[in-house]
């Protein structure tokens, strides 16, 4: 059977990582500001993770929602605490795609609409209903329009306000990434966050943070909504919650009440991933991750902007967007082929800075010479 290449791929062979490194097969070490696609958020083969996660496996790996799993209470209980949301409730899945998709249909089943709200170039994941509210012709099978989805301006308050005043009762929920990530790297204003809640509470309709690619206290914050000082109704999170080991979660406010039946999963939470998401939450508190995203962050952030040659930086923390003209279109492949450097991109020229929430000043002075070198 030949493989389907999900991407165009480079033709690179990752054999190991060590925090922010990572070495092909031929012994070449590179410095990974990719995460492979912000995914990786203590670092490659961290020893806790490593540990905890054999550990575990030595015991077991998987049993089903049917039983009960004590890791899973330490989890929700963990990490309640450290996004600062201890009274919501949390259900597991495996993906960010099929978090978006429970998020959304939790939200239809609690207010019984239909009518979503999401902005011009978000992206919120590939299935049926998270493919809908993203803004992609392209990659919307015909099976998946859906008319119930209204695009708006991204950080436009008056088209919002305009939108509810006509159809506030039939609106279901907004959905915002707090910093749109495929979107090319742009911050939602807090103005514009503290209208969706104003707009969502003033008319029955709820609040979807996707905190997928944002969240997970990659923007130095834990979600990078919290910024603008206000709460969501559901956040849903993925990539930087396993380190790598595929999860999903969305996190409820206790204004919602699921049911049971209404949400389900056959691997989702099991005892593999959950020791998974426990090491990533000890790791990044005891180690001070988050601060570190935001210090480090703060500094690539100033000194990027530094370049006269760069068109425009955006970002928060340790989630960069770096806009070149299209002359310099080429510097994301040098980068990668003549100074090993890992980066990810958002069309057309952006350059997108994803590194795991530990990167070190002395990698990030690393990134900095080289690309001078290369502009
Ligand atoms: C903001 C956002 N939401 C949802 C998704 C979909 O996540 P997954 O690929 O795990 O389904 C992504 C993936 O890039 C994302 O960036």
């Amino acid at each position: 059977m030949k493989l389907f290449d999900v991407y165009p791929i480079n033709n690179i062979n990752i054999v190991k990582g060590k925090g922010s490194l990572v070495w092909d097969d031929k012994g070449q070490e590179y410095l990974d500001l990719y995460g492979g696609h912000a995914v990786i958020s203590i670092g490659h083969t961290h020893p806790h993770y490593v540990k905890r996660l054999e550990d575990q496996l030595h015991k077991i790996g998987f049993y089903s929602n049917s039983i009960e799993i004590p890791l899973q209470t330490e989890l929700a209980e963990k990490l309640g605490k450290v996004s600062g949301k201890e009274d919501y409730q949390l259900f597991l899945c495996n993906s960010g795609a099929e978090a978006n998709e429970n998020a959304l249909k939790l939200a239809s089943f609690a207010n019984g609409r239909k009518k979503i709200i999401a902005f011009s170039k978000s992206f919120h994941g590939r299935t049926s209903l998270a493919v809908s509210v993203t803004d992609n012709p392209n990659i919307v099978a015909p099976v998946n329009q859906n008319s119930n989805v209204i695009f708006l301006p991204f950080n436009d308050v008056s088209a919002l306000k305009s939108v509810f005043e006509d159809e506030g009762e039939e609106i279901c929920a907004v959905i915002i990434e707090g910093i749109q990530g495929v979107g090319g790297i742009r911050v939602a204003s807090d103005e514009f966050l503290q209208a969706i809640r104003s707009l969502c509470d003033d008319n029955g309709a709820y609040f979807i943070a996707d905190s997928i690619q944002c969240g997970y206290g990659r923007s130095g914050k834990f979600y990078s909504h919290d910024f603008a000082g206000v709460n969501a109704d559901i956040y849903p999170m993925a990539k930087g919650i396993g380190n790598g080991f595929p999860m999903g979660a969305i996190s409820i406010s206790p204004k919602l009440k699921p049911w049971h039946g209404m949400l389900g999963t056959t691997f989702g939470g099991n005892h593999l991933a959950c020791a998974a998401g426990l090491a990533v939450l000890e790791v990044m508190e005891e180690e001070n991750f988050m601060e570190n995203a935001a210090k480090v962050g703060d500094y690539l952030i100033s000194e990027l902007k530094k370049f006269d040659k760069v068109r425009e930086v955006r970002g928060r923390g340790l989630m960069i967007g770096i806009e070149l003209p299209e002359e310099l279109s080429h510097i994301k492949k040098d980068l990668l082929f003549k100074e090993h450097i890992f980066t990810g991109e958002a069309k057309p020229n952006v350059i997108r800075l994803l590194p795991a929430l530990n990167l070190s000043m002395t990698h990030a002075d690393r990134f900095l010479e080289s690309f001078a070198k290369l502009l």
